[in-house]
C-alpha cells in the first residue's frame, strides 16, 4: 500500500521481513516476545503518527525470526529490490529484518546489487511493546538515511542505535545492548538521528554495478577450530565433500596441523579453503603458505560474512583461489 505525504518527501519501500522490530511480547514487563508480529501496513500507520515524513510503499516480504531466513525470503527480497532500482517512482529501499542475521542478508544484498539507490536494513533489539523500544527510533533514523541521495554509492548500509554500518563491515556483536551493532574495520560510516546525519566521508562505489550474480546458493560449511582437534572430528564436519569451507581458525585464521592437512585434500580436490578467524574482529591476512597450499584469507571478514561470500562466489562459477581472493580483499 502507498501512503502519501508532502510531495517533496521521499519514496521509499519498506519490505518487511520481521523480527524483534516487528516484535510482541503482549506486555512490558516480559523477558520472553515472539519475533514477526506487527505487518507493515500497521506499522507504518505509527510511523506517520509520530510525524516521520515519507512516502511509503509497504510490502510483507514474510513475517519470521531472522534465524529461519532462508534462500526463498532472500529471492524475493532480491527480486523486489531489482526491480524498484529500475523504478523511477522510487528513491530508495528500507528492509525491516532481525538483528541475528541480518549482517548476512545485507552483505548478500550488498554483493549482487548496484550502488545506484540507497538500500538501508534497519532492526531493533526490544520488542514494539517493551519499555524502552528502540525499533521505532531505529526506522525514523533509517528514513532519515535513505532519503538523503548521498547515502547512494556506499553500498547496503545497516542503521541500529544511531550509527549507519557498511554491509561490508557490520557485525552482531552484543546479544542484547540496543548498540548490539559494530563494524570492522570501519567502525560507522555515520552518525544518523531522525532529524540529522553526518557522513564520515564521501561515498566510495558511486553507480558501481553489482559484484556479482545472485544465485541460488551451494551449502558451505564453517569448519569451527578448537585447540587439540583432531583430524577426524574436523573430518566429521567436512562430511559429503562440500564445494567450499571456511574456517573458523584461531586467531589469524589458524589451525592445528591435523585439521591443517585435512584442508589441504579439500582444497587439492578443487574445494575453495577460506581462513577466517573465531576471534571477534581482525584481520587475517595471507600466509605466505596459502599460495602454496591454495588457500584464501577472508582479510577484514568475519566468519558469517565469508561464508556468503564464498557461497557466492561459487554459485558464480568462481573456485579459483586466486580469483577469489581479490572479492576477499575489496573495500
Ligand atoms: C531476529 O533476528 O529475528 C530476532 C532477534 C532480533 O531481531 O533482534
Amino acid at each position: 500500500m502507498a501512503r502519501g505525504r508532502g510531495m517533496t518527501d521521499p519514496r521509499i519501500l519498506v519490505l518487511a521481513t520481521g523480527g524483534t522490530i516487528a516484535g510482541q511480547a503482549g506486555d512490558a514487563m516480559r523477558a520472553d516476545y515472539r519475533p514477526g508480529q506487527i505487518g507493515i501496513g500497521a506499522y507504518l500507520e505509527q510511523a506517520h503518527a509520530l510525524g516521520i515524513a515519507a512516502q511509503f510503499t509497504g510490502r510483507q516480504i514474510a513475517n519470521i525470526g531472522s534465524e529461519d531466513i532462508d534462500a526463498s525470503i532472500w529471492s524475493r527480497l532480491y527480486a523486489e529490490i531489482d526491480l524498484a532500482m529500475r523504478d523511477e517512482g522510487i528513491d530508495a529501499i528500507i528492509v525491516t529484518h532481525g538483528t541475528d542475521t541480518a549482517e548476512e542478508t545485507a552483505f548478500l544484498l550488498d554483493l549482487t546489487l548496484p550502488s545506484t539507490k540507497p538500500v538501508v536494513l534497519v532492526g531493533a533489539m526490544r520488542p514494539a511493546d517493551a519499555v524502552g523500544y528502540d525499533g521505532m527510533r531505529n526506522f525514523a533514523n533509517a528514513v532519515r538515511v535513505a532519503g538523503d541521495p548521498e547515502a547512494a554509492g556506499r553500498g547496503v548500509l545497516v542503521v541500529m542505535g544511531d550509527r549507519v554500518h557498511s554491509a561490508r563491515d557490520v557485525r552482531k556483536a552484543q546479544t542484547r545492548a540496543t548498540e548490539a551493532f559494530r563494524g570492522f574495520p570501519r567502525e560507522s560510516v555515520a552518525i544518523v538521528t531522525p532529524s540529522r546525519l553526518d557522513w564520515f566521508g564521501a561515498p566510495w562505489r558511486v553507480d558501481e554495478p553489482a559484484r556479482l550474480e545472485f544465485l541460488p546458493l551451494p551449502e558451505v560449511p564453517i569448519l569451527a577450530v578448537y585447540a587439540g582437534m583432531s583430524a577426524a572430528a574436523a573430518e566429521r564436519q567436512l562430511a559429503g565433500d562440500p564445494p567450499g569451507i571456511v574456517v573458523s581458525g584461531l586467531g589469524e585464521g589458524n589451525m592445528p596441523d591435523p585439521v591443517r592437512q585435512v584442508l589441504l585434500r579439500h582444497a587439492r580436490r578443487g574445494c575453495l579453503v577460506v581462513r577466517a578467524s573465531r576471534t571477534d574482529e581482525g584481520l587475517v591476512d595471507r600466509e605466505p603458505q596459502d599460495d602454496a597450499n591454495g588457500f584464501v584469507a577472508a582479510r577484514a571478514l568475519g566468519v558469517p560474512k565469508a561464508r556468503m561470500l564464498t557461497a557466492l562466489l561459487l554459485a558464480n562459477g568462481i573456485a579459483d583461489p586466486v580469483e577469489a581472493q581479490h572479492f576477499f580483499d575489496e573495500r
